[in-house]
C-alpha cells in the first residue's frame, strides 16, 4: 500500500471507492492492519473500554493516549494515523491546541474531537496552525451521561437536519473528514453526498466514504451487549490476518456494513 493522506482519502471519496478504518492501540496489531490494506488507524479513546476495562471513554488521559499513539506509530507502515483527543481536551481553545500538539509529536497525522457546531472555533485554529481535524458527530460517546446512554443519534427529521448542519460548520471551520457514530443510514448518506470531505461512518450505513471498528469487536472479543453496527470477522477468517483481511475486503466491496448492521 502507497503511503496514505488526507489526499488519498480525498481521491477515494471522489472515485466512490470506499476505504477502511480500524481501531489500533500497539504496534503489533497496528502492522497487522496496515498489511491488511487497512487504510486509516484510529488510537481511539475507546482504548479507555477495551484495554483498561472502563465503562466508558471518560477516565482515558492524554498521558494514555500518547503512549498507545507512540507504540502504534512504531508499527503502523502505511496507514494514515488519526488519533483521539481524550475528553475535557476541548474545555478550552489552548489546552485543545496544547493537547493536540502533544499528539502530533507522539505520531499522530490528525486528530479526533468529539462536538458538535461549536467546536468550529477550536477545530479554526487547531486547522491554521496545520493539524489536521475529523469531527466525530452523531453518538459522541465522550457524552454519554448527558445523552443517556449509548443510542442512535438523529432519528428524528429535526435533529438529523441538525447533525447535517453541524458537519457543514465544522468544514466550513477546516474540519478535514467527519465521522458519524450511530445514526441511520439515511443520514449517512445524506452527510456523505452534502459535503465534499470524506465522511467515515461506524453504525451511519453503507454510503459513508469511509467505514471504521473498533478492532476487538472485529476479533469478537467483545463483552457484554453487541451493538448491532458490529460484525466479528474472525469468525469467517483463519487468523487474525485474515479477520482484518476480510474486514477491509468486504468494506472495499460494500458488503460491510449489511442491512442488519445499520439502523
Ligand atoms: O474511540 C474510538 O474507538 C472511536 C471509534 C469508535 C470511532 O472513536
Ligand atoms: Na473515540
Amino acid at each position: 500500500m502507497k503511503t496514505v493522506t488526507l489526499s488519498t482519502l480525498q481521491a477515494s471519496k471522489r472515485a466512490g471507492e470506499p476505504f477502511s478504518c480500524l481501531t489500533a492501540y500497539d504496534a503489533s496489531f497496528a502492522r497487522a492492519a496496515g498489511e491488511a490494506g487497512v487504510e486509516v488507524l484510529l488510537v481511539g479513546d475507546s482504548l479507555g473500554m477495551v484495554l483498561q476495562g472502563h465503562a466508558s471513554t471518560l477516565p482515558v488521559t492524554l498521558d494514555d493516549i500518547c503512549y498507545h499513539t507512540r507504540c502504534v506509530a512504531r508499527g503502523k507502515g502505511a496507514s494514515l494515523l488519526m488519533v483521539d483527543l481524550p475528553f475535557m481536551s476541548n474545555s478550552s481553545t489552548e489546552r485543545l491546541l496544547q493537547d493536540a500538539g502533544e499528539l502530533m509529536r507522539a505520531g499522530a497525522e490528525l486528530v479526533k474531537v468529539e462536538g458538535d457546531a461549536w467546536m468550529a472555533e477550536g477545530i479554526r485554529e487547531l486547522t491554521r496552525r496545520g493539524v489536521p481535524v475529523c469531527a466525530h458527530l452523531g453518538l459522541t460517546p465522550q457524552s454519554v451521561h448527558r445523552l443517556g446512554g449509548y443510542k442512535v443519534q438523529g432519528r428524528e427529521a429535526e435533529h438529523a437536519a441538525r447533525i447535517l448542519e453541524d458537519a457543514r460548520a465544522l468544514v466550513a471551520a477546516g474540519a478535514s473528514v467527519i465521522l458519524l457514530e450511530c445514526v441511520p443510514a439515511s443520514l449517512g448518506r445524506a452527510v456523505s453526498e452534502a459535503l465534499d470531505v470524506p465522511v467515515i461512518g461506524i453504525g451511519a450505513g453503507p454510503d459513508t466514504d469511509g467505514q471504521i471498528l473498533v478492532m476487538h469487536d472485529v476479533l469478537g472479543v467483545t463483552h457484554g451487549r453487541t451493538p448491532r453496527f458490529v460484525k466479528n470477522f474472525l469468525a469467517e477468517a483463519d487468523d487474525i490476518q485474515g479477520a482484518f483481511r476480510r474486514y477491509h475486503e468486504d468494506v472495499k466491496a460494500r458488503r460491510f456494513p449489511a442491512e442488519e448492521h445499520c439502523f
